[in-house]
């Protein structure tokens, strides 16, 4: 068994953590670019704490006009930015938009370059800028994970870079700034952190050699992937429906968090699959946003691959709190499949992908295109061919996972 752990310097999560962040940044460097958005700026709670942050250093500049999925003209305007002020530390304070954009901002800083430069696994060359990672949505885990996703606006689908040098060097993860996410982001981002666990738990196991460990990014699941994914899942499943109708409820905020960031662990080594691949396609095709993706096409690429991993989609029913004492693993199986199809539909998500303009005859264009994502795409458990991919996009269009069953 060969096994490796990787994460930021330091990972904090709780109530009130963010308290920490001035004390953080200003040791990191002097010179401080933020990162964030419009919307957050305009919070009561992110702007105290940016104000305490001024206070910290010897010069602040904010770049506030990150905007979602990360286009590349926004890295420009950011690393131009980060440049004026002559930045020696970056501090992200938003979604998973944000903290990507300071991620590759990090990378340009350091290593000049465009980010074309390092499109793929392992292109990054070094450490990259002092990055201090501030969540407010949970979420993506991008505060802890080693990926940045990006719009390129020549490529039809978007782009990865994918390193452990883009582990930023603190995350900090305080439940109480995502207190004011509205239902939709609560319910798309959470799903997402629901698909990272689950992906992660159902992924394939994969040999790997002492050197892939460095070379290689994602590695397949292994046991203590598995012990952060259930874990995230746990949590995930008890609150997710209370966060969306409930964003008051402190307790599923919290668990909101803490289960964002279990998740985010089990991914950033074991790798996400099926559901992130094809919501490449359908979220450019269709400018949806990546959780309401991957959360609708979820229990369809699970009922495609349920023979090869049922014994785990049974553990994960007992997980996420069935009752499946006294079923079958079949049963049990086929129990949990159910239950995330109602809680998609419970959190407000789109039933089919008809519903959100796809059209039925782009499906075979987009699995060929999502086969292409081989780093993904080979986690699936079951196959992976494009007809077995349209398949799953075709019972997904129509809304009816027995299409997979037959
Ligand atoms: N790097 C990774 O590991 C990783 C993993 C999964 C997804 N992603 C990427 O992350 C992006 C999605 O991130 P996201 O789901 O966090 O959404 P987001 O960052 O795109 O934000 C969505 C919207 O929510 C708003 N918002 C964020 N926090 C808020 C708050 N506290 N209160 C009110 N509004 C708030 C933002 O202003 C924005 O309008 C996608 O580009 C996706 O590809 C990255
Ligand atoms: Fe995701």
């Amino acid at each position: 068994m060969l096994e490796t752990v990787r994460g930021p310097r330091q990972l904090m999560v709780g109530e009130g953590v963010a308290q920490n962040v001035p004390r953080l940044v200003a040791e990191a460097g002097s010179r401080v670019l933020v990162l964030t958005d419009r919307v957050l700026l305009d919070q009561p709670r992110v702007a105290a704490l940016l104000a305490a942050v001024e206070d910290a250093v010897e010069t602040m500049a904010v770049f506030a006009d990150a905007t979602p999925d990360v286009p590349l003209s926004d890295v420009d305007l950011a690393v131009d930015a980060a440049a004026r002020v002559d930045a020696d530390v970056l501090l992200a304070v938003g979604g998973g938009t944000v903290i990507d954009l300071a991620k590759i901002v990090g990378v340009i800083r350091r290593h000049g370059g465009t980010p074309r430069d390092y499109y793929g696994e392992s292109k990054v060359p070094g450490p990259i800028a002092h990055l201090v990672a501030v969540p407010t949505t949970a979420g993506t885990g991008s505060e802890l994970t080693p990926v940045s996703v990006l719009t390129d606006p020549d490529r039809e689908l978007k782009v990865g870079v994918s390193s452990v040098h883009l582990i930023p060097d603190f995350a900090v993860v305080d439940p109480e700034l995502t207190y004011t996410c509205p239902p939709s982001v609560t319910a798309y981002s959470g799903i997402d952190a629901f698909c990272h666990a689950v992906e992660s738990y159902t992924t394939r196991p994969r040999p790997h050699g002492p050197r892939d460990v460095v070379e290689q990014v994602f590695l397949g699941r292994n046991p203590v992937t598995d012990h952060h994914a259930l874990l995230a899942a746990e949590r995930i499943a008890r609150s997710l429906r209370r966060a969306v109708t409930d964003g008051t409820d402190t307790q599923a905020r919290a668990d909101m968090a803490h289960g964002s960031v279990l998740a985010g662990i089990a991914f950033s080594h074991a790798g996400n699959a099926a559901p992130h691949a094809l919501q490449y396609p359908i979220g450019a095709a269709t400018h949806t946003p990546h959780g309401l993706g991957v959360g609708l096409l979820l229990p369809y690429a699970l009922t495609a691959a349920k023979e090869p991993v049922r014994d785990r989609l049974a553990t994960l029913a007992t997980v996420c709190g069935l009752d499946v004492s006294d079923a079958s693993e079949t049963e049990a199986a086929d129990a949990f499949l159910a239950w995330v199809r109602r809680l998609v539909d419970d959190i407000g998500l789109p039933g089919n992908l008809a519903d959100i303009g796809v059209e039925r005859a782009d499906l075979a264009r987009f699995a060929e295109m999502a086969s292409g994502v081989t780093r993904l795409v080979q986690n699936h458990p079951g196959a992976t061919d494009v007809a077995a991919l349209t398949a799953i996009l075709d019972a997904a269009w129509l809304g009816d996972p027995s299409r997979l069953e037959a």
